[in-house]
Formats: C-alpha cells, structure tokens, sequence
C-alpha cells in the first residue's frame, strides 16, 4: 500500500501543480512540500492560494517552498503570462501536475470561446505544457501528471465539430470528452517527448468542490451509491504516485486499487477503450490543438 510516506526526497526539486488551492490539488501540494520540493500553488485565485499555504504551514512544517502563481486555465493569454513568469524565476521545472478541473457547469465557454471543460481540463492544459517544455527538458527526468477521471469511458470519441458549444449541450458528455482528451494527450505527450514521463492518474470518488455544480440533494443520492468515498489526502495519491515513485510507466493510467477504482490506494488503472487506444485520435486532437492554441511542442 503506498502513502505519501513512501515520498521520496524531493529537496532540490521544483513542481506546479494547477488547482493547488482546494480538492486533491491542495493534498498534492502539501505532499510534495512536506517532502522538500519548491512547490508553485498554481490558481485562478490569489487569496485562495495564499489561504490554502497559509493552512498547509500552519498544519505543521515542511521541508520546502511554496509560492502562488496566477493562472486561469479559461484563458490562453493569463497561461502563456504565467509561464513567462515561471520561466522568469526558474531555470528547470521536475513536476508538472495538470490538476486543475472543472465538472458539469452550466453550458460556457472559455474566453476563446471553447467548451469551458474541453478549454480548462484539457485544452488549457496543453497550452501549458507546451509553454512549460523548455523548463521540462532542463530537469533530469521531468514528469508531468495528467488527471483524469474514469469518466474518460463513457465516451468512445471526441466530435471535434463540437468542441465550442456548436450543438446541444450534454455536462456529462463534455466532461467525459475532456478526460478522454487527458488521456490522450498523455500517451501523446510520452510517445512524443524522450526524456520526459508523462502519465495519468484519477482520484477515483473522492469529496471535493468538483461536486459544486451538483445540487445537494442529488449529490448525497450519488455518493450514496458508493462504499466509500474518499477525502482529498486519499484521493490525491495516485497523482502523488505518479509523480514521485520509481517504476511509473510512462504513457500509463493509475488510479485507486479498489473496486471499480472509486478507492483505494495508487496502481495501474484498467481502465481501458478502443478510444482511449487510439492513436489516430490522439494525433488528431494534437493537431488540433496545436492549431487553436498556437502553441508548438519543439521537442
Ligand atoms: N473529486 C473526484 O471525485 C474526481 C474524480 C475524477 C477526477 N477528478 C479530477 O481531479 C482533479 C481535481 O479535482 P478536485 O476533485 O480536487 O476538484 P476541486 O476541489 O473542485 O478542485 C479543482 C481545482 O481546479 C481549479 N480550477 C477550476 N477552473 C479553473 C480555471 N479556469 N483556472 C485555474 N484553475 C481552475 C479550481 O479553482 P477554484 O477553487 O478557484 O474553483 C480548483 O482549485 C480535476 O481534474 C477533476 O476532474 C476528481
């Protein structure tokens, strides 16, 4: 079973994690500070961000840093100016965790006008690691955590005619199309970046404020329908293992090790589709993304 126990040191290493302010970001975040790194609180927020390391060193010491970095993944400019201030202050970056998220909001967009779950969960996402690359290729062995959700199966593609709101929206199918795009983005990202891991990882059903846009009472009707659903500090472990433990398999998808993955602690998903596989639609939406963003991966 591992826990943030089995962290190893991480004194000398910088990481980003993006939705760091509350959920299983802000668990990630206290992890891997406790463990020594320079940790940059990554949020849309200030105050939030400062509040969340406020209550991080107030729960006890750690061993390494942590500063806030603004950023709004619903906006390709407020990505490319918090990378420059990243690339302003640090020379190498060894852990970027794309944790960010947002779950079944009312039908919106981004402010280039992109399905906000479609802009924020994925394509923000790969405007930032794409701005981020050069910092990823000057650490030793740079990973970069994708999150995802199990979701990412209940669709088997991605309609790239409806990636602006151009149809009748469904919350659940366009969250779950921009988990599918998580993944392969991820399995792109390692077959095309020698010296980089990049992985995915899910939280499985874990209590946070992803739940917002859910009404209460159907909220506790959902949760009702699981065994166990976990706090943040257990959620957060499979992305804490995909991005600190030796022998983490690059391209791969991890999760909990519980039944039908909605607990437990850090292994390799089963998670598995043809759509999930394929790699002419993981190039496609590479394609496309490099289009709408302007942002060209020089690996
Ligand atoms: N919880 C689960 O059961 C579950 C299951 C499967 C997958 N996941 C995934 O796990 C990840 C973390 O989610 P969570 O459960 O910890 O949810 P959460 O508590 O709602 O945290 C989401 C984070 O994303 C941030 N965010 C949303 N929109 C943003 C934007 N435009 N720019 C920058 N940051 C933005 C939020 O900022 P604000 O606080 O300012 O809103 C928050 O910090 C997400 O990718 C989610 O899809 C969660």
């Amino acid at each position: 079973m591992w826990t943030t126990a089995n962290i190893p040191d991480l004194t000398g290493k910088t990481a980003i994690v993006t939705g760091g302010n509350t959920g299983v970001g802000y668990e990630t975040v206290k992890a891997l500070y406790k463990a020594g790194a320079t940790v940059i609180v990554a949020a849309r927020d200030y105050g939030k961000a400062q509040a969340a390391i406020d209550a991080i060193q107030a729960a006890g010491p750690g061993r390494g840093q942590m500063s806030v970095g603004l950023l709004n993944l619903a906006n390709l400019t407020s990505i490319g100016t918090f990378a420059d201030a990243v690339k302003t202050d640090y020379n190498s970056l060894d852990i970027l965790v794309n944790n960010a998220g947002v779950m079944i909001p009312p039908a919106s967009t981004t402010d280039d006008g992109y399905e906000l779950q479609f802009g924020v969960n994925f394509l923000g996402h790969f405007a930032l690691t794409g701005h981020l690359l050069p910092l990823l290729q000057q650490a030793a062995h740079a990973r970069v955590v994708t999150v995802s959700s199990g979701a990412a199966i209940r669709v088997d593609g991605i309609d790239f005619d409806n990636l602006r709101l151009e149809k009748p929206y469904d919350a659940w199918r366009e969250y779950a199309v921009s988990k599918l795009a998580d993944i392969l983005f991820t399995r792109e990202l390692d077959r095309k970046a020698s010296g980089i891991l990049s992985v995915a990882a899910h939280p499985g059903v874990t209590r946070t404020d992803l739940q917002r846009h859910i009404p209460a009472e159907e909220l506790a009707g959902l949760f009702a329908r699981f065994d166990t659903v976990m706090e943040p500090w257990q959620g957060a472990l499979p992305q804490l293992y995909t991005a600190t433990a030796p022998g983490i398999a690059g391209g791969a998808f991890y999760g909990p090790d519980g039944d039908q993955e909605f607990s437990g602690y850090p292994a390799l998903s089963h998670y598995n589709t043809p759509a999930m596989q394929d790699e002419q639609l993981a190039a496609r939406l590479w394609d496309y993304a490099t289009e709408v963003t302007g942002i060209h991966f020089s690996f």
